[in-house]
């Protein structure tokens, strides 16, 4: 008997037509999102669950997925499965790294281009008919070239990011998981500021691309750094990570950009940052309440806005879903799934 599978919403062709092969496949829906009890009624059923990141996997679906034994979510972060429950019952859980490094990346540095140069308002500008002949201070941003960029997080996508601004002449600092965990501790601290003007220890790809990233403590990255990028995953210890005594440290010059999750960022606390002029912009590609947006964002002509599309390319959506797709399959048909989360 082939495997039952359930993919919560429609996948690219090659990715679905690799699935066939295998398993036999229920799509949820062809676009958006499956409601509850479709999703409840279908892991009931399925062996398989393929699924998005806007399908909440938690313990009741878990626990209605008897037959289940892998979920594999579409995407690098997996906020959206309680994996422990997952794991209690002996269900593998994947996710889909790497192949969405470069696209999130290259978001990254156009959200970043966007609002330290204000593109979406000069391009609103030119439609609007308001431009009528070139002006020296007309639509004036700040330049990134010799300014500091300040990594959080220096997993895959953080490494990505920080390579790339060597080309744009940038230094970087970056922080860890570890300097985020440790944050407060004034150990942690000491030992962080003794190493200063030290070139970090870094990772084989930092260092072929001739990166000289420098490790700092998380409160020295907010106190430095002219652009501050986010890319730690969502979890208890990252969750309102940049809050009110966050923008505190941030110079009013600096710009934030999010492209991992919404709720790492307290949003009520960046709005109040905003408008107090306690940062100079924002770029934002992920929200706290998503798909909701703090309303006075959307006022706000200093802060880029974009509906999560950080690995929004065709390429790599379709590496996505065939990872996803391969992922599930390794499963059943008794193998240990390629990428699989360990909780
Ligand atoms: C992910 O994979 O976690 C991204 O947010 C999807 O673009």
């Amino acid at each position: 008997m082939r495997p039952r599978v359930l993919v919560t919403r429609q996948l690219p062709a090659p990715a679905i037509n690799r699935l066939a092969e295998v398993c036999d496949y229920q799509v949820g829906v062809e676009s958006g999102v499956m409601d509850r009890d479709s999703l409840l009624a279908g892991a009931r059923e399925a062996e398989g669950l393929i699924c998005m990141l806007t399908d909440t996997i938690d313990c009741e679906v878990i626990e209605a997925g008897t037959k289940l034994r892998v979920i594999a979510n579409v995407a690098v972060g997996y906020n959206n499965i309680d994996v422990a429950a997952a794991r209690a019952r002996g269900i593998y859980v994947t996710n889909t790294p790497d192949v969405l490094t470069e696209a999130t990346a290259n978001l990254t540095w156009a959200l970043i281009l966007a609002v330290t140069r204000r593109i979406v308002e000069a391009d609103a500008f030119t439609r609007a008919g308001k431009f009528t002949g070139w002006d020296f201070d007309m639509l004036v941003g700040g330049g990134i070239t010799g300014k500091t960029l300040g990594v959080v997080g220096y997993g895959r996508i953080g490494r990505a990011v920080a390579r790339r601004a060597t080309g744009f002449g940038m230094q970087v600092l970056y922080c860890g998981r570890d300097d985020i965990a440790f944050r407060d501790d004034p150990h942690h601290n000491s030992i962080m500021l003794a190493r200063q003007g030290q070139a970090s220890p870094l990772s084989q790809s930092a260092r072929l691309d001739g990166l000289a990233a420098r490790r700092v403590s998380f409160y020295q990255l907010l106190e430095t750094a002219d652009i501050i990028t986010l890319h730690v995953p969502l979890a208890a210890a990252t969750r309102r990570l940049i809050e009110r005594s966050a923008f505190g440290r941030m110079k009013p010059t600096s710009y934030l950009i999010n492209t991992s999750r919404g709720p790492i960022v307290d949003e009520a606390a960046l709005v109040g940052a905003l408008q107090e002029r306690r940062i100079a912009g924002a770029g934002l590609d992920v929200y706290e309440h998503e798909p909701e947006i703090n309303a006075p964002l959307l006022e706000m002509s200093n802060v880029v806005l974009l509906p999560h599309i950080g690995s929004a390319t065709l390429e790599t959506r379709t590496a996505m879903a065939m990872l996803a797709v391969e992922n599930a399959i390794d499963v059943l048909s008794g193998r240990a799934p390629r990428s699989q989360i360990r909780g």
